[in-house]
């Protein structure tokens, strides 16, 4: 392909690629199956790597991140990010009607509504229809710069094409769906990891986080909800929604124009509880004098915007009675205490525990059995306690002293320092532990091993038929065939006996067989080490590439993996340095499960044989650890720093000067990851 056609082809398949992002992302349509998508996606990468000058400011290759931010510049809004007055009352909204109207000489006007979504507020420059930049609120005055990660936000354009002026703002609300927030909670539970907690919180920590390819991969969201600008020939607020509409901005449908309070009403009656039915968290909704003239006139407090108001809906909250607190213990031996709560109604299902989370918890509330308490369930799912009504307490009620030793099988516990939980230590034979482990272990993400519940491990465990991961692999047919186990109905809380069917049996056992040939790196998740999550669990596979170089990997080797980092590798050393767990791997690998990756990190090849490289910088054919370990494969050696020994530095886009200016200092080669794709092939 010459220039031009490479130019024109890279330009058509910008705008291929952009055009299914918008119907998928905003319209829910699908023109391309994924595969088809990803395929034209690789093309266009390897066009732009090839031809980094054709690669187009609104390029879908951005979404996928890969921009490393190390520290977010602070930059001045053109406009300050004001923030809303807000109200619980109807009465307040009155008044606030009230102060409208007479600030408009009783001139006739109208309201509009939407509902507030309850994320992280960002504003959007963009000039010549590009977007520039997109930064957070901030204090109102100035905002981090948050570009590169916003740009990984698949229903924000990154270029807009229509009738608009040369530079615009438009402003708007970052948000992790509810699923996304769910899916993502579940992963870390999986990987013992501590839980996020709420979609809300989560969403802004993500919008700062360093590694854009991260951010990428936990899919946020936007509305867009205002649009600023000189010469912007707009009268209304109304007028502003369509037209960005028009211009395919990702706008939340459910605003409603409002000619009396009354109408608002209405419209809060109405979202009260269709609101939970949306994909996002909102808290409220806003109300906003219409007519852009009325609004000027109107104009500011010092701080808030007389001609808008947020109404917030209450937190669902009701009171109930303390009557015992009790304790898990999950899979990582992390103790949780439950508050076992008189039954009660709270946003239409009935209550009857709540997560105390910690023995700081416990203590900030002063909580004592038989207490009255406030149940709340706001944005989090679970409901929480948010506070102890004092009045009500009985002189004699004894302070909570907390549990010192474990509840399933009387092992005292450990707190670590700094850590808010206690453990139970006893990994090897406490109850909870071992099932959690096995629940794990047999997990879709894990060793996907079907016909295997929570009911029938305990029903294996009960019977003494598992007491680790390895018992299961001892498993035989007869064993698990009628096997009794018992289930709860969570409506009565009644428990039944059921027993395993000759089916259910034989499915097991072939499921069982079939994920001796699962990856190493699932069977590596599997093992449930603490932080090891399913993506820390592929890195270490990939980079040692089989347990055994694992197990001799010492703790300055496993930091060494790009992106772990001390509290992971101190977990995986600690892990293999029990016996327990040895004894536990040699018997699953007897079983014949896969302890080496299936890309041998063993030399298949000696193109780089006695050649010592630098990696560094963002790489867009290879992920970077996939870098290193081409060179470990063709006999390379991957040194950390720059040095009179480096013979190549591979350098990635964005790659830090101070490397560069070395490499260069020393005559070390420099070359770019096509160059080494070259020298391999
Ligand atoms: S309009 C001058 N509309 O609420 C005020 N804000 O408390 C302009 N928010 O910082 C804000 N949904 O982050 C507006 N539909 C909506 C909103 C909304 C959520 C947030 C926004 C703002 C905060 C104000």
């Amino acid at each position: 392909m010459n220039q031009t056609e490479s130019k024109e082809r890279i330009d058509q398949l910008t705008d291929q690629l952009n055009h299914y992002n918008y119907l998928y992302y905003q319209e829910s349509k699908s023109e391309v199956s994924d595969q088809e998508f990803d395929y034209l996606l690789k093309e266009l990468e390897e066009l732009e790597t090839q031809h980094p000058d054709l690669k187009r400011e609104d390029s879908p290759t951005q979404r996928v991140g890969g921009y490393i931010t190390k520290s977010f510049n602070t930059v001045r809004h053109k406009y300050p990010m004001l923030s809303l007055g807000n109200t619980y009352s109807r009465e307040e909204l009155i008044d606030f009607d009230k102060r409208v109207a007479k600030g408009l000489n009783d001139d006739s006007y109208e309201y509009f509504c939407e509902l507030k979504f309850d994320g992280v507020a960002i504003s959007l420059t963009y000039e010549n229809g590009i977007l520039k930049r997109a930064v957070t609120r901030g204090d109102g005055q100035k905002g981090d710069d948050v570009t590169q990660n916003v740009k990984t936000i698949r229903s924000i354009p990154l270029k807009v094409s229509g009738d608009f002026p040369d530079v615009f703002e438009v402003r708007g609300e970052v948000f992790m769906p509810n699923d996304v927030f769910h899916q993502l909670n579940q992963e870390r539970q999986e990987a013992g990891e501590t839980l996020l907690a709420n979609p809300r919180n989560t969403a802004s920590g993500t919008l700062k986080m360093q590694d854009s390819s991260v951010v990428a991969k936990r899919k946020l969201d936007c509305y867009l909800y205002s649009l600023m600008g000189e010469n912007l020939d707009i009268e209304n607020h109304s007028e502003a929604i369509s037209k960005l509409e028009t211009l395919r901005f990702n706008v939340s449908p459910t605003y409603k124009k409002c000619s009396t309070i009354e109408d608002v009403f209405d419209y809060i009656d109405e979202w009260e509880q269709k609101r939970k039915t949306l994909p996002l968290e909102t808290d409220g909704i806003v109300i906003k004098v219409n007519n852009t003239a009325q609004q000027q006139e109107l104009g500011f407090t010092a701080k808030i915007p007389r001609w808008a108001i947020a109404y917030k809906y209450k937190a669902e909250g009701a009171q109930t009675v303390l009557k015992d607190i009790t304790y898990q213990v999950g899979r990582t031996g992390a103790i949780t205490p439950v508050a076992e709560l008189e039954p009660v109604l709270l946003a239409g299902t009935t209550v009857k525990r709540a997560s105390l989370h910690n023995a700081n918890e416990i203590e900030r509330l002063d909580i004592r059995i038989g207490d009255y308490v406030a149940v709340e369930k706001g944005g989090e799912i679970i409901p929480k306690i948010t506070a102890v009504v004092k009045e009500l307490r009985k002189d004699e009620a004894p302070q909570t002293e907390y549990i010192s030793e474990c509840p399933e099988c009387g092992t005292e516990l450990i707190r670590k320092e700094g850590e808010a939980n206690h453990y139970c230590p006893n990994e090897t034979s406490c109850p909870p532990q071992v099932r959690g482990r096995v629940e794990h272990f047999i997990s879709r993400d894990a060793m996907d091993i079907n016909h295997l519940g929570p009911n029938t491990i305990k029903g294996l465990f009960d019977k003494g038929l598992i007491n680790d991961l390895a018992d299961l692999y001892t498993l035989t047919y007869e064993q698990v065939c009628d096997l009794k186990f018992e289930i709860m109905d969570p409506a009565t809380g009644e428990t039944k006996t059921r027993s395993l069917k000759e089916k259910s049996a034989t499915n097991l056992i072939e499921s069982l067989q079939a994920s001796k040939s699962m990856p190493f790196q699932n069977v590596l998740f599997g093992l449930g080490i603490r932080y090891v999550g399913k993506t820390v669990a592929e890195k270490l596979a990939m980079h040692f590439g089989s347990i055994d170089a694992i197990l001799s990997a010492s703790f300055e080797d496993i930091v060494a993996v790009h992106e772990i980092g001390e509290r992971i590798a101190s977990s995986v050393i600690d892990f293999f340095g029990k016996d327990a767990n040895i004894s536990i791997i040699d018997r699953l690998k007897e079983a014949g499960l896969q302890m080496e990756a299936e890309q041998p990190a063993a030399p298949i090849a000696d193109k780089l044989k006695g050649k010592t490289f630098v990696v560094s910088g963002v790489f867009t054919l290879f992920d970077r650890d996939e870098l290193k370990n081409l060179i470990k494969q063709n006999g390379g050696k991957v040194g950390s720093s720059i040095s009179g020994n480096t013979d190549y530095l591979v350098a990635g886009d964005k790659m830090g000067p101070s490397k560069l200016e070395k490499a260069q200092k020393l005559g070390t080669n420099i070359i770019t990851e096509q160059d080494f794709k070259t020298m391999i092939s």
